[in-house]
């Protein structure tokens, strides 16, 4: 798990009763697979050095990519892969900073919205794990599918890339 994440949902866990920060900790899960980060916020007050931090790992404008997956595994490397450095470069570090500014400052959002009365639907699981749920989910019977709980975005590891996932003639075939 991205550990900004975990630091999101510890805190909502603070402050909220269970069943709130089930819904908030469920959006920003959702959120994060779906943002490109860093984004332009985080890499702006990194590159004018207006973070409230002394050191910088790297001041230059990092390449966006969108995650897909909660995972830290498959943020940090599909980041990697699009932006051609390595896991232990600078910026790799100041990436991961600036993700982890994203996810607190968006943390923050979702629970003045909460606090607020406002109602936090925005961000929803993505379509495939929507869909794959409808018998792939808790509380169903075992014979429809109900041995699963996850709400990640069934694709990134269930898809097999460039194929089209086919539910009605039995998955994925080959
Ligand atoms: C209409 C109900 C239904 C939907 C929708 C559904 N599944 Fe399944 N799935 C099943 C059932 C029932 C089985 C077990 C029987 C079998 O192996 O064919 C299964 C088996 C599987 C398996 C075990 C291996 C395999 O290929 O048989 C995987 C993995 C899987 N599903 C993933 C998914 C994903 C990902 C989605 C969404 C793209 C999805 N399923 C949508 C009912 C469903
Ligand atoms: C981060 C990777 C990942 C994601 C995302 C993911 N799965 Fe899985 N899933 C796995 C792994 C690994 C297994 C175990 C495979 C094995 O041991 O055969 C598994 C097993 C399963 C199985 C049982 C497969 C079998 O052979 O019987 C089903 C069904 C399944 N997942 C459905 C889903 C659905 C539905 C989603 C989306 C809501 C999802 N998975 C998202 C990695 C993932």
């Amino acid at each position: 798990m991205c550990g900004s994440l975990i630091g999101g949902a510890t805190l909502i866990n603070m402050v909220c009763d269970k069943k709130t920060a089930f819904k908030l900790v469920d959006q920003l899960f959702s959120w994060y697979e779906a943002t490109p980060f860093p984004s332009d916020i985080s890499n702006n007050l990194a590159h004018e050095k207006k973070f409230l931090v002394d050191k910088y790992k790297s001041t230059k404008i990092l390449k966006q990519t969108v995650s897909k997956s909660q995972l830290c595994h498959i943020s940090v490397t599909r980041w990697c892969k699009a932006s051609g450095y390595a896991t232990a470069s600078h910026e790799r570090s100041e990436r991961c900073a600036r993700v982890t500014a994203d996810v607190a400052a968006f943390t923050a959002q979702l629970l003045n919205k909460h606090a607020d009365g406002l109602v936090e639907s925005a961000y929803a699981m993505s379509a495939t794990a929507t869909e794959c749920r409808s018998c792939h989910a808790k509380g169903k019977t075992f014979e429809e599918g109900g041995w699963t709980r996850g709400k990640m975005d069934c694709d990134e590891c269930h898809g097999t890339r460039g194929k089209e996932i086919n539910v009605a003639e039995g998955h994925y075939t080959d």
